[in-house]
Formats: structure tokens, sequence, C-alpha cells
């Protein structure tokens, strides 16, 4: 663990809530680390963590293979805080019972609070609405314990044992729908396990910086580049920390956004003053797509000419030892994740890991941190605000907004309807308002009038969505006025359209990007 101070360990039983639990007390600014359930005890021990959160889960714990912990781990000293299924597998290892509801318990409830000495420290009786989800319920608690605060369906909604050093909590404190939440959490953490708040980007930054220039010791760093806000705070972390040693990669693979090689490209040499090379794969992208419809096959061959490219290129310096990766901490937890739903959320997409064929060591700077924590370190690193609140974009770039064949003139005719787009929407003033703005190109021709004449020509899909990870979203609500200005501009000054679309899907059951 690169923090330094204290923190609390969650231990995932696959909630779908888990990753928010250490959001909300990184925003008490305490550090949290979650691993999984299965952790061994004394891993857990060397650890020395302030507290322990048991999180929430799909299991029942009289299910055979219900995940466990060592019993022991109750029994450390250190304050222990069960959530949902956590309070259930609390209950169940020291004498309680648990049962089967008659009917899922699933939404707000209000919470009648019994004792408000500690977990529910500051609360009014009368103000607590909660947010349950769950299946089984306590229905004894388990002897020496006794109970904080009820609900009309359950009746032991959070639960204390005497020792003051165990807590069960039926609902989930770390979702918006329980909005004094984040007090009740802060009563643990803070007063509870009595944790320092000494979690701050800048003390981050520092030490993260330190640690990697004593690990790379001026021996040199490869770096790729995307132009994304992951990879360009990966990079300026970097600079500081080895300076020269650092060397960016960025492949244009044609399938940016118009000039986008070119920006990119002036950042980095220019704003940066990194040592930086982009190769033109342009044509090698375009050759490998010529035939390719399908869009899955598209991803693959895009993913894997990009590892060779890149390979390539590395391989060109001389005498590099480390690959520096902008992985985040959501990627970390979803590639070890415990079984459950929480495995199942996150996606295909990266073509992030490089081949271990590479034999370079591994530097992933921001495995600890969250989106929004990586943008305010772009911030304290003093990248510029457009860099840092860049709109997502898909590796695969335009190949999987333009549907069917990818060619040069179809990246060309996007390229200047995304141009557009990305116009009209910063001079609305919503860019940063919405997750994405972006039009695809669809496979088909329609018929339309210009001037005079009869036209046949193509299909601009407007696609804008607002989301806040890209795991759901909905379409934005654009003003008709602006959706008016952007097709017309779109069908007059993009040759070759003659009609534009809104899409109105929301996610699920769409996905974002239309391949
Ligand atoms: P979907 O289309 O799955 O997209 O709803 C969710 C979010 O992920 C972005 N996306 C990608 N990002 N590599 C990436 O780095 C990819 O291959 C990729 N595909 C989709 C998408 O733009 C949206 O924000």
């Amino acid at each position: 663990m690169g923090f330094k101070g204290d923190f609390l360990l969650v231990l995932d039983f696959g909630s779908q809530y888990t990753q928010l639990i250490a959001r909300r007390i990184r925003e008490l600014k305490v550090y949290c680390q979650i691993e999984p359930f299965s952790l061994e005890l004394k891993d857990i021990q060397a650890l020395q963590p302030k507290g322990i959160i048991l999180s929430g889960g799909p299991a029942s714990v009289y299910e055979s293979d219900a995940p466990m912990v060592n019993k022991e781990l109750l029994s450390l000293g250190v304050p222990v805080l069960g959530i949902c299924y956590g309070l259930q597998l609390m209950a169940h290892l020291l004498g309680g019972k648990v049962a089967p509801t008659q009917k899922r318990e699933y939404g707000p409830a209000s919470l009648e609070i019994a004792d408000s000495s500690s977990l529910f420290f500051g609360l009014e009786e009368n103000e607590c609405q909660v947010w349950m989800s769950h299946g089984d319920r306590l229905e004894a608690i388990p002897p020496g314990f006794s109970t904080l605060a009820s609900s009309q369906n359950a009746p032991y909604a959070a639960i204390s044992a005497g020792t003051g050093r165990l807590f069960g909590l039926q609902f989930h404190p770390e979702v918006v729908h329980t909005p004094k939440g984040k007090d009740i959490l802060a009563n643990f953490v803070l007063r509870i396990c009595q944790a320092s708040p000494s979690w701050e980007i800048t003390s981050f930054l520092e030490q993260t910086v330190a640690e990697i220039a004593k690990t790379t010791r001026g021996r040199k760093v490869v770096l790729g580049v995307s132009g994304g806000v992951d990879s360009t705070v990966t990079a300026a972390i970097l600079k500081r920390a080895v300076g020269e040693g650092l060397h960016c990669i960025f492949v244009d693979n044609g399938l940016l956004r118009k000039n986008e090689a070119k920006q990119v490209t002036e950042f980095y040499q220019k704003e940066l003053g990194v040592n930086f090379t982009c190769v033109d794969a342009r044509q090698r992208f375009l050759k490998a797509l010529a035939k390719v419809t399908n869009p899955e096959e598209k991803r693959k061959k895009i993913g894997r000419l990009f590892i060779r490219i890149f390979e390539e290129t590395a391989r060109t310096i001389p005498g590099v030892e480390f690959l520096a990766q902008g992985t985040l901490y959501p990627d970390i937890i979803e590639s070890r994740s415990v079984k459950g739903p929480s495995a199942t959320i996150k996606s295909h997409h990266n073509v992030g890991g490089l081949p271990a064929r590479l034999k370079l060591k591994l530097i992933e700077p921001l495995k600890e941190l969250f989106k929004d924590e990586v943008r305010q370190l772009g911030q304290e690193l003093g990248l510029p605000h457009a860099s840092i609140y860049r709109q997502p974009f898909p590796g695969p770039g335009l190949a999987v907004r333009i549907l069917g064949k990818v060619s040069d003139e179809r990246i060309a005719l996007l390229q200047e309807a995304d141009a557009l787009v990305e116009e009209e929407m910063s001079k609305a003033g919503l860019t940063e308002a919405v997750w994405q703005a972006f039009p695809v190109l669809l496979p088909v021709r329609t018929v339309g009038v210009k001037g005079d004449a009869r036209s046949y020509e193509q299909v601009i899909a407007l696609r804008v969505v607002e989301s806040k990870d890209g795991m759901t979203a909905d379409f934005a609500r654009l003003p008709y006025d602006l959706l008016a200005t952007i097709a017309s501009r779109i069908m007059n000054e993009v040759p070759g359209v003659n009609r534009v679309v809104y899409d109105i899907s929301s996610k699920p059951p769409s996905t974002i990007e239309w391949e």
C-alpha cells in the first residue's frame, strides 16, 4: 500500500456497493482499502487497520458455500462494522439467528433510533431514512448484543455488542438514499475507530513521487499515453519522479478526434515537456480494419495492433526497465473481485494490460485512486482544466462509432461531425454537464432533398448521455433549439449527410457506445 497513515479495511463479500463504502470513507479524509473477504487473518493483522468493515453481498449465511471470515476477526479488539450481509455474518458467527424474510426488502425505510450514543450519535430519531436491500434478516441477536435501531420490517436494523467494538447495520449507509449515512459512517470511522483524517491528495502525491523515484533509481520508464485524464496524470507524476527517464509513446491510430494527434503531441512536448514519441500508425490500422464490420472483431483487431505497435516502439528505446500504466482502483478491485455482482459490472474494454513478454516491471501510480481523486491529483499537479475534465473517449476510438466498414472517407466525415458537436456543446456551456456527447455514423442511406435535387446520403445519430460512472446512463434532455442547431449544422456542413437522429436510449438496456 502506498499510503502511510490511519486507514480502514473493507472486506468485500461481493456487494455492488462495496466501492461506495470506500469512497464515502475517503471523503472523510481517511484512507480505505478494499480486500477480498478471504484475506487471511494474519494478513489482516499485519495491515493494522484502525477499523474493519464487512461489506454486503448476495449470499445467504446459511448456504453451505457462503463466504465466511475467521471468527477471531471479531475478537481482535479492532472495531468491526458489518453492513447487510456483513451484519448477518457477524450475528451468525456469534450465535444470533438469521432467516429469510417473506419478501425481499428493497427500498427506503424509516429508522427508529433507540440508542444514539455511538453509531447514531448526533442523529435525530425522526430524520433517519435509510435504504434497505436484503432477502435475509436478523431474527435473534447474539448474546451480549443490544439493539440500536429498528425499522418496521427489520426489528434489528442496527445492533452493537456491549464491548462497543462490534456493530452491524441491516441497511446501507453508503448509498445516497440513506441521507444521514455519511454521518453514521463518520461516527464509526472517526469516533469509534478514532482514525485520524490524514488522507490528502497532496500527501499522496508526495509519497507516490518519492516511492517511484526510489524504485526506479534513474532507470527508464515507458508509458503509453492517449490524451485521456488517467494517462496524462500518470505522465505528470512520472515526470516529477523520474524526469528525463520517462518516455511517453502515443499511437496515432487514425481513429482519433479531429486534430487530436496534433494537440496531444503539442501538449506533451511543449506543456508537459517529456520525451515523447508519436507513432503514425494510421495506415496500419486502416489496413487492418479494411474488411471488418463485426464490432467485436474491430475491437480485438485494434487492441492487438495497438499492443504490437507499442511493443515495437518500446523496444527502440534502449535500457527501459519499467512500464507505467494509468490503472485505477476500480479496475484493480474488479479484476480480483469475489464472486457476486460487483465481479460482473465492469467490462471488456481496455487495451491496457500490455504483454508480460515486454518483461518490464509495472508501475501503477493511480492504482489506489478513484476517478474523482485522479482529477484532484491532476489539479494538484497543475494540469490544465480541459485535460482533467475531458469526456471519456473509447480506446478503439471512432471505429466503434462508425458502424459497418471503416474507411478514410468515413473517418473524415465523422471527425467533422464530431468537431461540430463539440463546438456547439461547448458554446452552450454543456460539455462538462454531460458524460459524453458524440455523433455515430450509421451504415444506412436515406432519401432527402438538397436544393431541388433528390439526395441519397448517410445518417448521423447523435448520442448525448448523462452518467456518474459510465456503468449506467440516460440520454441528456438537451434543449430542442440546441438539438436543432447541431442537426442543421451537421446536415449543412458535413458533406454526405442528409439526416440526423437523436438517440433516446438509456443504459441498460443499451450501451453508451453503439459498438
Ligand atoms: P459502453 O458503451 O460499454 O461504454 O456503455 C461505457 C463507457 O466506456 C467507454 N468505453 C471505452 N473506454 N476503452 C475505453 O477506455 C474501450 O474500449 C471503451 N469502450 C467504451 C465509453 O465511451 C463509455 O464512456
